[in-house]
């Protein structure tokens, strides 16, 4: 999968479908030759070609083309790597020290390639994944100080993606705000450096570390797509550039401007890994190839399936207790939730957002024997038991608060400003992330706790660390490893425990935390309507394994939109299906139905959460919205339907499904009627839905036995 040609110093990375291709040029640099479609090692050879003149003395080296362009020498591009020598010296300049290819799993390999800068104890290694089962190539860069002076990295970017010279390009990625996350755009690429980002100190709400570059002419079904995502849940940026020349790219990595990563002597920086995938087949095909990557790669439990789950926030705010908890979770069992979850109140003085936050012990006015008559009985009633923490916050009014005022985000001489009356724990400190996983591991060990929702709500503001020196600098990404170590000590100490990764809801989603949690809290907006958007951007990369969707009372807590249950249902899902209703205010006939839409739901997840998506037709105003996940092998496909607004006289076009074994007929299992797939695929189905608004149906084909 990787091989290397002495002669040119080519090395060509092969995944199944793509190849990539890198060398050292004359200067010691490690430079871009290739990446799309397959190539052979010799057919890769032939893309080095010698440098050109100088077309004059004020353009220096390209600036798209580099591995991990430096600041250094005549380069005026955004760097990816910036240093600052104890002696005030910047620059890095490139000197190969030599390369490893190392089989570092079944049908995985990395290449790591070692430089050091010519003049100063500094060095760079530069790494690439790739696997037999994935055109996803995962990248990433360590950097060690290996003098004996403190060296600065004013920008320590995981990789630079480089794409061909094409005529026009096009970028795709989110935007958003509380609940409005996962906003696709998809726009001309600007000439000019284009700068998403985070300062937020999370992976934030209004921007979400991913790209997707294009010609301009990709479509969902066709066309050459580049995507590259961070594994990174703190502050990030990425720079797209779009050069006067016609040659794009993007670098990307942890932290935003004015942030710098200090290295001590001896010490080492090892960025999170970039991954990037490119594909002929168009937004759908990149966006399956996240999906798959994802599920095999990046969850700690790949094969399992989301279950069906009950959260009381919507049902009941912070007005939580034994009683009334009991009663919910009696209703959800009846429906056939699998999951039960507890959210914010259950704890300390937590009567409201205003205090109690830090003190996780029940509140003894609500659970007044604790929580193990809660968790009994949910165990009792076939359902696990699930509980709100939210580790990284404290609100000034909570015991903790007084008496460790010192353990918050904050410089000495400034205010600390409160965001919905709470402040952020530095978990950058180890004595505060390891309070945390004191209290968490022995909460969900006493009471054999067996989900989290690991909440997070609000952004870093005087993000200090007063008592040492370069603290504010250390703290970004810090932080962000003591949070993954909490949940990874956690995970090792019960290994049954699933959890959720919320900040506000979407504001936590990647694929780093991904990478130690189950699923995400995709926005706290639960209205259908709003959600079919925020559902769209967010299955871009992520896949619907991953994302939480409640079916929740209307009119809705946020829009006043009332649309009904089965509408509802059918756009949770599309995810992983939970329900956030009050279900003591459900009359016999939403629960009966409720009941009906979980146990089908339970026969189709999973093709929902491991099957291929197939985005039909994305969501309108005034259009029919589909999407259809399938089987790896064809056997079977789900159809999930939906208008929001009856026309008359608008025309009716079938959807031509995708993914089917061409010579085999479908048997509808709600209808009984069968299809031939070549119709289906060729010609297309017509959704029946029924007359009028907030119109949805599914639809399950089941591959009929050849005869
Ligand atoms: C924000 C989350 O997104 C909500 O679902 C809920 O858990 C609240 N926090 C609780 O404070």
């Amino acid at each position: 999968m990787i091989s290397f040609a002495p002669d040119s110093g080519v090395w060509l990375l092969a995944t199944p479908h793509t190849s990539y291709a890198l060398r050292i040029d004359e200067t010691g640099a490690p430079c871009h030759l290739a990446w799309g479609p397959r190539l052979t090692l010799a057919e890769a050879e032939d893309l080095v070609v010698p440098p050109g003149p100088e077309t004059s003395s004020f353009e220096g080296r390209d600036p798209v083309g580099e591995e991990l362009p430096v600041d250094g020498g005549t380069r005026y591009g955004p760097p990816s790597l910036q240093v600052r020598f104890a002696d005030g010296s910047r620059a890095f300049e490139w000197q190969p020290e030599g390369h490893d290819i190392e089989e570092s799993g079944p049908g995985e390999s990395v290449l790591v390639l070692r430089f050091r800068d010519r003049r100063y104890p500094l060095q760079v290694s530069l790494h690439y994944r790739v696997r037999a089962d994935t055109d996803v190539i995962e990248r990433w860069t360590v950097v060690r100080n290996t003098g004996d002076e403190a060296v600065t990295l004013l920008r320590a970017d995981s990789a630079a993606w480089a794409l061909p010279p094409l005529r026009d390009y096009r970028l795709s990625h989110v935007t958003g705000q509380w609940s409005a996350e996962s906003q696709l755009r998809r726009d001309q690429l600007p000439y000019g450096e284009t700068v998403l980002t985070s300062r937020r100190g999370i992976t934030s709400h209004h921007a979400n570390p991913w790209v997707m570059l294009d010609a301009g002419e990709a479509t969902e079904d066709h066309g050459r797509v580049w995507s590259a995502a961070l594994a990174w849940s703190g502050s990030w940026r990425i720079t797209t550039q779009r050069t006067p020349d016609g040659r794009a790219g993007f670098t990307g990595g942890v932290g935003h401007d004015g942030t710098t990563v200090p290295l001590a002597p001896g010490e080492e920086f090892t960025t999170p890994p970039f991954a990037g995938v490119f594909t002929e087949g168009g937004f759908g095909a990149v966006s399956r190839a996240w999906h798959a990557f994802t599920l095999a790669h990046v969850l700690p439990h790949p094969d399992e399936f989301a279950p069906v789950l009950y959260n009381s926030w919507e049902a009941t705010g912070f007005d939580v207790d034994e009683v009334g908890q009991k009663a919910l979770a009696e209703r959800a069992a009846e429906l056939g939730v699998e999951l039960y979850v507890v959210d914010d109140g259950w704890f300390g003085a937590r009567r409201n957002d205003r205090a109690g936050l830090g003190d996780w012990t029940p509140a003894p006015d609500r659970f007044p024997d604790g929580l193990g008559p809660l968790v009994d009985a949910v165990h009792g009633l076939g359902m696990r038991f699930g509980l709100w923490v939210e580790p990284e916050m404290v609100n000034p009014d909570s015991d903790l608060y007084r008496t460790h005022p010192d353990w918050v985000l904050h410089f000495p001489e400034r205010p600390r400003s409160e965001l919905r009356n709470q402040l952020v724990l530095n978990f950058a400190r180890s004595d505060v992330a390891d309070w945390a996983y004191g209290w968490l591991t022995r909460l969900v060990g006493e009471h054999g706790i067996d989900f989290l929702k690991w909440d997070m709500n609000r952004a870093f503001s005087e993000a200090g660390w007063p008592g040492r020196q370069d603290g504010a600098d250390r703290l970004g990404p810090q932080y962000v490893r003591n949070l993954y170590g909490v949940v990874d000590r956690l995970r090792a100490d019960h290994p049954a425990l699933r959890i959720e990764s919320c900040s506000g809801g979407g504001g936590r989603v990647d694929l780093g935390i991904l990478s130690r949690t189950d699923q995400a809290w995709a926005s706290d907006n639960t209205d259908a309507a709003d959600r079919m958007g925020i559902q769209h951007g967010f299955g871009q990369v992520y896949p619907a394994r991953t994302m939480g969707s409640w079916v929740t009372d209307v009119p809705n807590q946020l829009t006043g939109r009332t649309v009904p249950l089965r509408f509802r249902f059918h756009v949770a899902m599309a995810g992983a299906l939970g329900i956030g209703g009050d279900l003591t205010h459900w009359s016999e006939e939403e629960l009966r139905e409720g009941a009906a839409l979980v146990a089908e739901y339970k026969s189709v997840r999973h093709l929902v959460q491991h099957g291929r998506l197939d985005r039909l037709s994305p969501p309108a105003e005034d259009a029919e919205a589909v999407v259809q996940y399938t089987a790896a092998d064809g056997a079977e496909t789900l159809l999930l339907g939906y208008r929001r607004v009856s026309r008359h006289g608008s025309p009716k076009v079938p959807v031509r499904l995708r993914g089917l074994t061409p010579t085999a007929r479908y048997r509808d299992t709600r209808t009984g009627t069968v299809h031939h797939a070549a119709v289906l695929g060729a010609y297309g189905l017509h959704l029946d839905l029924p007359a009028g608004d907030w119109a949805s149906t599914a639809v399950h084909l089941v591959r009929e036995p050849e005869a």
